[in-house]
């Protein structure tokens, strides 16, 4: 394995290439073990590069079995990590480089390896340097032509990059194809597939007229679980159109699903390689979480077609070029085809859930970090997620029209070529005649920002006026920070529930009046005038910015916003907002305080909702479901105790339960589903609401919620209500519960990503015994340490999905967690980094847990032979 330099990797230090590779040749003869690699490289220097330097290529493990210069023997220093010709010659030349790797024993799941019966490759960040040496790094870019060859038995199915351009039989039963990517790429785009594979094909006509083949492989069977995939392709092919402008440039377009796989897929030029759970789905092995998760990584994926292939990375410290931009893109697209306020609930859920505890903990960094030990470990929520969120900033901040000026002058300017945030923000610059560079320190600094609200309103003046002050926690490496510029959107809600017009005299009363103040100091202070009644502040409406808002709003205030707000972002909020107050008063009134303050007002606004039919089933489940015991522990911040959360959380949800059981069951009723399965949003919003009742009304009784879940696990027709029927009883322990699980195992036995709904939900329960239950699981027959998605299913949803259980206090949830890191990282390294990445959030706890949380991360860091990912994530947890 590689060891990357142990000062890290810093931005400053970046260097142009001293060579340039400008066409890369393939050979790839497919067997199990001895794969043979013949690659040739049309290498020139680089005119910004040293003059003189000497060529080094990048290799993982390889071993050089024929080297040739120009069709000539050459002496070179050839080393497992990297190839050096000493004597490099000026003019251009070409080398031949033969290597020889082991697909089959290949179990980190990076470069060429075996899923299943197929052979397939993942090279982003740095795969492709452990299939041959090359310069492996995302500011060359060459034309890629590759010759795949295999049995015809084992591999039928030849995938590459581009098109195809030919393919033939060969003596000894073997075959070929040949592929060519005219686009010239990085190495971390090239991709392979070989293998026994049967697929579903359409044709897409792009807008100019180009007929491209699209098709999805899958294994054999397997083909009617790809419609809903292909038809997400097809609806993201054609939005990015409409949106963006942006049509696809090759004639064929090709997905594969894999079993095997570390993260959701990989975008590789005309050849997109999927996770199969975000592939294959139908109503009876999928659930409507499922369908939404094929639909955005779909169109994800095909995205990264012009934010990440067309225009690429500069180096690996611009990842949010290409993956924030990306993500904004498929929200918006999931927007567009969904509900968009539903969308964006879930979106903060998870940057909430995700990013923020990143962001308060020892693994904080920048979205563009300026340092890196192991770029696999910077694939991170913060890169992504709030990547994403400032490209939403921006174009809040400049307007949808200049946005897309922007975005078409990026794509003009930028095609071809590897770039940079700087090369991006440009064109915003420039679209929209602002000056961006305070803007960008949401590229620079790391940490959430704290914006705190005092509002004082002048009933005889009839004048509000807000006082905003900014700050941002110090973050590892980053002790002060500059103030940001924070888009915060806003509205009044006047005593009758009315929206009050906004009408400033301030310098800058324009913003103010159209609702979108813009903090760009420390503090600032802002009046409205002509304000009737007492208002209540809808603050950051639609999460304008990624910041956290204090002080808490009284409770009659979120009253009103809960009841009156035209935004149902902060609807949602009010709801989620008034939960916490609850949780709270309960864990004070449990440690002696104050007794609870009464809960009546909330529990009526939501049975109010649930029994208004004109409003939206998924927006009424939204608000149905509480703050989880991760986000409890997120808003507490210190001395966290999560059976003290988990208590005061089960008060609430059974009080809420008994209090709402009537208009719940009128609900569910109301909502019986019409005959027939359909994966659309309204459909499933109906279908949320009738689970997130059941899931209620079996908190507030036990007895009655047991046996509606009872009956509708039994006459379910489809896996939503029959996995929510199965969530439901897995809280209620007894025989009940275990007949319902050995009876879905029994159903679904042959199918691997429903079994891992299977694995997770036992991970979960949050009952003292489960720890066992997860040891016995992983002794299972259908677990293996060898599948990522079963890995995350039990040991993933273990440590980040079950709280009380993972921070036992006798120590037993993190030593399961230690050992299983340990076993997995000489194996597969980036996901056993991953898993350690549940202790993030350590420093939190109370003082009991986070003596253990430290022990178990020291422990970990003293074992002999920890890879560069494992060490790196023990190490910065501990920093
Ligand atoms: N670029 C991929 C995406 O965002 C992410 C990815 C897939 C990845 N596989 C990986 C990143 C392996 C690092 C390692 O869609
Ligand atoms: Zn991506």
């Amino acid at each position: 394995m590689r060891n990357p330099p142990p000062q890290g990797i810093r931005l400053a230090d970046y260097r142009p290439p001293d060579f340039l590779i400008d066409s890369v040749d393939l050979d790839i003869s497919l067997h199990r073990s001895k794969t043979r690699v013949v690659s040739r490289l049309a290498i020139r220097r680089n005119p910004k590069g040293r003059p003189g330097a000497e060529l080094t290529l990048d290799g993982d493990g390889l071993v050089l079995r024929r080297l040739l210069l120009d069709g000539a023997s050459v002496a070179a220093e050839a080393t497992p990590d990297a190839l050096t010709l000493h004597a490099t010659p000026d003019a251009p030349f070409v080398l031949e480089i033969e290597t020889e790797v082991d697909p089959a024993a290949n179990t980190q799941l990076s470069g060429l390896y075996r899923s299943g019966s197929a052979y397939c490759t993942q090279c982003e960040a740095e795969g492709f340097r452990r299939i041959t040496y090359f310069l492996d790094r995302p500011d060359v870019l060459s034309v890629f032509t590759t010759r795949i060859e295999a049995d015809v038995a084992e591999a039928p199915v030849l995938l590459g990059n581009g098109n195809r351009i030919d393919a033939g039989a060969l003596e000894g039963g073997r075959h070929f194809a040949l592929w060519r990517d005219p686009f010239p790429k990085p190495s971390y785009l090239f991709a392979l597939v070989g293998g026994d594979l049967s697929h579903i094909s359409e044709r897409f006509a792009t807008r100019s007229g180009r007929m491209v083949d699209l098709a999805i492989y899958v294994e054999h069977g397997k083909e009617k679980y790809a419609s809903y995939a292909m038809d997400s392709l097809i609806r993201s092919m054609r939005w990015d159109e409409e949106v963006f402008g942006r049509e696809y440039d090759l004639d064929v377009f090709n997905i594969v699903a894999v079993s095997d796989f570390n993260m959701g897929a990989m975008e590789n030029k005309g050849l997109n390689i999927f996770n199969d759970k975000y592939v294959l789905a139908s109503p009876e092995t999928a659930t409507d979480g499922d369908y939404a998760g094929v639909e955005s990584v779909i169109a994800h994926e095909y995205f990264h077609n012009w934010t990440g292939n067309r225009i690429t990375c500069r180096d690996w410290f611009q990842l949010c070029l290409k993956e924030g931009l990306t993500v904004f893109r498929d929200q918006e697209f999931s927007a567009d085809q969904r509900s968009r306020a539903v969308k964006r609930i879930s979106d903060v859920r998870g940057l909430r859930l995700q990013q923020f505890p990143e962001d308060a903990g020892p693994l904080a960094h920048s979205v563009r970090p300026n340092i890196y030990h192991e770029i696999n470990n910077f694939y991170t929520a913060t890169v992504y997620e709030k990547g994403a969120e400032i490209i939403r900033m921006l174009k809040t901040l400049i307007g949808a029209d200049d946005f897309a000026k922007g975005m078409t002058l990026y794509f003009d300017r930028f095609d071809g070529t590897a770039a940079t945030i700087e090369d991006f923000l440009s064109c915003f610059a420039e679209a929209s005649g602002r000056d961006l560079s305070q803007f960008s320190l949401w590229y620079e600094q790391a940490g959430t920002p704290l914006v705190t609200v005092e509002s004082d309103y002048d009933a005889a003046a009839k004048r509000l006026t807000l006082s905003f002050e900014q700050s941002t926690p110090a973050t590892p490496g980053q002790s002060e920070k500059k103030p940001f510029v924070i888009p915060l959107a806003l509205g009044l809600i006047g005593e009758n529930g009315d929206e009050i017009p906004l009408v400033s005299r301030e310098a800058g009363a324009q913003e103010c009046e159209r609702g979108l103040i813009e903090l760009t100091t420390q503090k600032r202070v802002v009046a409205f005038e002509n304000v009737g009644s007492h208002p209540v502040v809808s603050l950051l409406r639609g999460f304008s910015a990624p910041v956290r808002l204090a002080p808490p709003q009284a409770a009659e205030d979120l009253q009103r916003l809960l009841a009156h707000d035209s935004d149902p972002f902060n609807r949602w909020q009010a709801a989620q907002s008034l939960a916490l107050r609850s949780i709270f008063a309960r864990i004070e009134a449990a440690r002696g305080g104050p007794a609870a303050e009464a809960d009546g007002p909330f529990f009526d606004a939501l049975g109010r909702l649930v029994e208004a039919p004109e409003r939206d089933p998924s927006l009424v489940a939204q608000a149905l479901s509480l703050p989880s015991d991760i986000d409890i522990a997120r808003e507490i911040g210190r001395d966290v105790d999560p059976d003290v959360i988990f208590s005061a959380r089960s008060g609430l949800r059974r009080d809420l339960g008994r209090r709402l059981s009537a208009a719940l069951a009128d609900a569910r009723a109301r909502l019986v589903p019409a005959e027939g399965f359909s994966p659309d949003a309204g459909s499933a919003g109906r279908r949320a609401l009738r689970n997130a009742a059941l899931d209620l009304i079996a908190a507030g009784d036990p007895g009655q919620g047991g046996a509606l879940a009872e009956r509708q696990f039994g006459e379910a027709t489809n896996m939503t209500d029959r996995l929510a029927a199965l969530s439901t009883l897995s809280l209620l322990p007894g025989e009940a519960r275990e007949a319902a699980f050995e009876a879905f195992y029994a159903r679904y036995a042959g199918d691997h990503l429903v079994l891992d709904k299977w694995f997770a939900l036992q991970s979960t329960i949050p009952e003292a015994e489960t720890t066992k239950r997860v040891a016995q699981l992983m002794e299972h027959k259908d677990f293996s340490l060898a599948n990522p998605n079963r890995v995350r299913a039990v040991v993933g949803a273990f440590a980040n999905g079950n709280p009380t259980r993972f921070h036992a206090l006798d120590g037993s949830g993190y030593d399961l967690l230690a050992s299983v890191v340990l076993e997995l990282d000489p194996k597969n390294p980036q996901l056993a980094a991953r898993l350690l990445s549940a202790l993030r959030s350590w420093r939190s706890l109370e003082e009991r847990r986070r003596k253990l949380a430290e022990a178990t991360l020291r422990r970990v860091l003293a074992a002999p032979a920890l890879s560069a990912d494992v060490s790196d994530i023990a190490t910065r947890a501990l920093g």
